[in-house]
């Protein structure tokens, strides 16, 4: 028996995080697969934005398409840009990957299972927001959590530019002093950056309602439906299975009655 609670609990207990590799911290993100209307607008910028380069080749784009509750003949229409592609099909694309290596140094890797394999979607979420222009990369575009990444930055005319501002700030000690040189008496700093976006991105494919200049809000908002969009890809059964566990439990919490009252009539036979 006590065995038996001691594996319960391990069943139980919640996954580990994932963490950033860069060490910078991540920013917070919970999905949420109820909202159709984020994972319609998520599909719609990966489809525009992310496809060219990067596949999902675990998905189709029928399950897709009854999944996010979008009629077939739209996402056809809307979100499928090669002609010959039919709704029973996987989400591929024909970047050749000796090319893709050639022209950023590494090849674009399928995000069908990204959210569950590599980052989670706080590390994509973060990854999307933290690029910045930097003139010593080959095509210009660094970033905070992936140092030296091969990607351009996809997103740039939606966000606009951001560039890393550091400033060397007093060094403070455990007790929230600031820390000085003994000898010198000279403060002691530290290196602190951020990101300052110097050029507001801009909406042409009028993703965003209202479309035009967007600000930091309306751009976290893309990157937050792009990355629930990923989340869902990740394990499109998830929703559903929640919702059947839920049932589950609703089941045995009422069969708990009618199982109680029969074994207590069975016991009653035994004495
Ligand atoms: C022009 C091609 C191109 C486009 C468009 C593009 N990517 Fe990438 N992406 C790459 C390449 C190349 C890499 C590999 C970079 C490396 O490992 O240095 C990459 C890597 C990634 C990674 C993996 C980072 C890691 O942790 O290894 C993620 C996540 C990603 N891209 C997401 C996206 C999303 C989301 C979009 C759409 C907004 C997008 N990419 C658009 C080329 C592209």
């Amino acid at each position: 028996m006590r065995l038996m609670t001691l594996v319960s609990l391990l069943l139980l207990w919640p996954h580990a995080g994932h963490s950033a590799e860069a060490g910078f911290p991540l920013y917070e993100m919970t999905p949420d697969l109820e909202d159709k209307g984020s994972l319609q607008r998520g599909a719609k910028i990966y489809m525009n934005y992310c496809l060219g380069c990067h596949s999902l080749q675990y998905q189709r784009y029928k399950r897709t398409a009854v999944d996010l509750g979008v009629p077939e003949s739209l996402m056809l229409e809307h979100l499928v840009f090669d002609p010959n592609t039919k709704i029973g099909d996987t989400i591929t694309n024909t970047i050749s990957q000796s090319n893709a290596k050639t022209w950023f140094g590494a090849v674009p890797p399928d995000l069908t299972l990204y959210t569950q394999l590599k980052g989670g979607p706080e590390y994509l979420y973060t990854y999307l927001l933290t690029f910045y222009e930097d003139k010593k990369r080959p095509l210009g575009a660094n970033n905070l959590v992936y140092e030296n990444v091969g990607m351009p930055h996809a997103l740039v005319e939606l966000q606009g530019v951001q560039k890393k501002v550091c400033k060397d700030i007093p060094k403070l000690a455990e007790n929230g002093g600031e820390m000085m040189d003994a000898l010198s008496q000279d403060y002691i700093t530290e290196e602190v950056c951020g990101l300052e976006l110097v050029e507001r991105g801009y909406s042409p494919l009028a993703l965003v309602e209202g479309s035009g200049l967007l600000d930091a809000d309306e751009y976290e908002q893309v990157v937050y439906d792009l990355t629930n969009f990923l989340y869902y890809v990740g394990d499109p059964s998830r929703l559903e299975r929640e919702r059947t566990g839920v049932f589950v439990l609703i089941f045995l919490a009422f069969f708990f009655v009618p199982a109680y009252l029969l074994a207590r009539e069975y016991k009653k036979e035994l004495h």
